[in-house]
């Protein structure tokens, strides 16, 4: 029970009390004030109606049935006017508990639904939201794919012209112009990155689902990821439910984890531990889920940047081509589940990210 429903019933209680204490303490006495104490009942009963509905009316006027009925014995053997007349009042007790009662029920169960429908309303303002960014998304990855293609060929073009210019310039010790074709060879291959992380989003190809067990997926990429932590100074530390049997296309959710653990690793300037714990959860009205946090003790995310952050080509990073995220972005949507993070400036950043687990056969 809530503290100001404790305090309420307290409340009530010490009413019915003390007026069955003044009421009895009068019952002598031929003075009018008896029968307005025994009408102080009203109070407590209309109390309890409206705080404790239904249950309370009728309990608190039961109640007082109860307390009220020794009363009249004192007149037992007797039938006149004034017995009668408190015989209806003490029926009057338990009809004004009752319909006290039940209005104030109508009003709460009223006041229910309508927090029901606002707060389905709100769930629906999201799920809106949520459809839209993936229209965005699904329609810049089409524009992006078909752009990557064209520039594929003249960007492998350029690379093997320069590179062939490159090695004669080197013969010739023409050192300025072996350097600037050395910077058109990496910014290719940079432009070639960007490509590669456009055509990774806008990937075409259906998904190979299995059932496979997301610790072991886990365990291979922090396999791999051990080195480049090191050479960065973080340490990765792992806590994961040994076995979780998830649907999944182990090179793409693989691919959508390695860009999430690389953003941490990078946000760690200065060395730091980056966690990664798998468990199931059971959130509200759903069924369970396997939940992957990522967490580093990075630099954080500017609040203004939070709602960018998923958007492809929105990099904060020089040299980075922002398409990591909306890669990964796009594999946990297509895996149908469902990724947020929680950041904050200088301190850290994790991500959570939500998959169904596979149906047992
Ligand atoms: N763990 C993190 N800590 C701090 N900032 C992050 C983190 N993850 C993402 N960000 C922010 O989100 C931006 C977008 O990330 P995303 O992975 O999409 O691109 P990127 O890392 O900048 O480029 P790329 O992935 O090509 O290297 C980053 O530039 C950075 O500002
Ligand atoms: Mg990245």
């Amino acid at each position: 029970m809530r503290k100001k429903d404790q305090w309420n019933m307290i409340l009530i209680i010490l009413l019915i009390v003390s007026i069955t204490g003044l009421h009895y303490g009068t019952t002598a006495s031929p003075w009018p004030i008896h029968d307005f104490y025994r009408r102080l009942y009203y109070i407590p009963i209309i109390l309890s109606a409206f705080h404790f509905r239904l249950r309370g009316g009728f309990t608190s006027s039961a109640v007082i049935m109860l307390v009220y009925a020794p009363h009249l014995l004192l007149y037992f053997g007797t039938l006149d006017i004034e017995v009668i007349n408190q015989l209806l009042e003490a029926a009057m007790f338990m009809v004004v508990g009752v319909i006290t009662g039940y209005l104030a029920e109508q009003a709460y169960q009223r006041e229910l639904k309508l927090q029901n429908q606002v707060s389905q309303l709100k769930k629906m303002d999201l799920l809106e939201k949520k459809l839209r960014k993936s229209e965005r998304l699904a329609s810049l990855g089409q524009l992006a794919s078909g752009i990557a293609h064209e520039i594929r060929n003249p960007l492998g073009i350029i690379k093997t012209i320069s590179q062939t210019l490159h090695q004669e310039a080197l013969e010739a010790e023409e050192t300025s112009m072996a350097e600037g074709l050395s910077i058109i060879e990496n910014e290719t291959d940079r432009a070639n990155r960007v490509i590669k992380g456009m055509l990774d989003f806008a990937r075409p190809e259906p998904l190979k689902l299995k059932a496979m067990d997301a610790s072991v997926i886990l365990e291979d990429l922090l396999h791999i990821m051990k080195s480049l932590a090191k050479q960065h100074q973080v340490e990765i530390s792992s806590n994961m439910k040994a076995i979780l049997p998830i649907h999944a296309d182990a090179d793409r959710l693989k691919q959508a984890l390695m860009n999430l653990m690389l953003n941490g690793i990078q946000s760690m300037k200065n060395g730091g531990t980056l966690t990664i714990t798998l468990d199931i959860v059971n959130r509200e009205k759903e069924e369970k889920q396997a939940l992957i946090v990522i967490r580093d003790e990075g630099n954080g995310i500017n609040e203004k940047d939070l709602p960018y952050i998923f958007d492809p080509f929105f990099t904060t990073k020089d040299g980075g081509t922002g398409l990591g995220l909306s890669v990964t972005h796009r594999i946990i949507e297509e895996h149908q589940g469902s990724i947020e993070v929680k950041s904050h400036k200088d301190e850290g950043t994790e991500f959570y990210l939500y998959l169904p687990l596979a149906k047992e056969e």
